[in-house]
């Protein structure tokens, strides 16, 4: 079944039946900021943009867990033949593409790990997976925010693991590239993001 946004949405509404949490409205305001970034770029689809941001976490279907959403979430859409789907289910969480640099726990196996490790050293990361990167780092599961104070608001739940400061500043980086290519803030695009931010 070839991927487009009936069945992308389709397939996360199904998955919030299995594992309700604020992760299915984070993963919309994902998908909208994705597809209002990539509708200002050339050369990228905003439908699969929109795609790839409602799919990054679908992972979560499987229940309450940590980096184990990850692999779940690979295998959710590899299995349906979703390939790029597939990869940013992984990727999104690695902008520096080390396994190290996780701030998560690897509640998998062994083996899982050692699949992951590889997959994410040898991947190769396009605009797709910078986007959705990018994007994650925008979205509360109640709208757009400022990156700087989801950054703080991670750290003040999770602590600040040693690649956290690298993780931000690669953000930042594929911020100024996308403002580069759409020539204007990407904060123009996110509706609601000052009210969100700062109210
Ligand atoms: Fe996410």
């Amino acid at each position: 079944m070839e991927l487009n946004c009936k069945i992308a949405e389709m397939e996360l509404k199904h998955a919030g039946t299995l594992n309700p949490g604020p992760w299915v409205d984070h993963s919309r305001f994902v998908a909208i900021a994705c597809r209002n970034i990539a509708c200002r770029c050339d050369d990228l689809s905003s439908d699969s943009a929109y795609c790839f941001g409602l799919l990054h976490d679908i992972g979560r279907y499987a229940g309450i867990s940590s980096e184990k959403h990850l692999i779940d979430g690979y295998r959710f859409c590899a299995e349906r033949g979703w390939e790029k789907a597939a990869q940013i289910c992984i990727s999104h969480a690695f902008m520096i593409q080390d396994i190290k640099t996780s701030i998560g726990k690897f509640d998998i196996s062994e083996e899982d790990y050692q699949f992951m490790e590889r997959f994410i050293k040898n991947a190769v990361y396009d605009d797709y997976d910078r986007l959705v990167q990018l994007c994650d780092a925008l979205a509360l599961p109640t709208g757009f925010c400022l990156l700087e104070k989801r950054f703080v608001d991670v750290a003040l739940r999770y602590g600040t693991p040693p690649a956290t400061v690298d993780r931000w500043k690669k953000i930042l980086e594929i911020k100024d590239s996308f403002e580069q290519k759409i020539n204007c803030s990407i904060y123009t695009l996110l509706p609601g993001v000052m009210e969100n931010s700062f109210f």
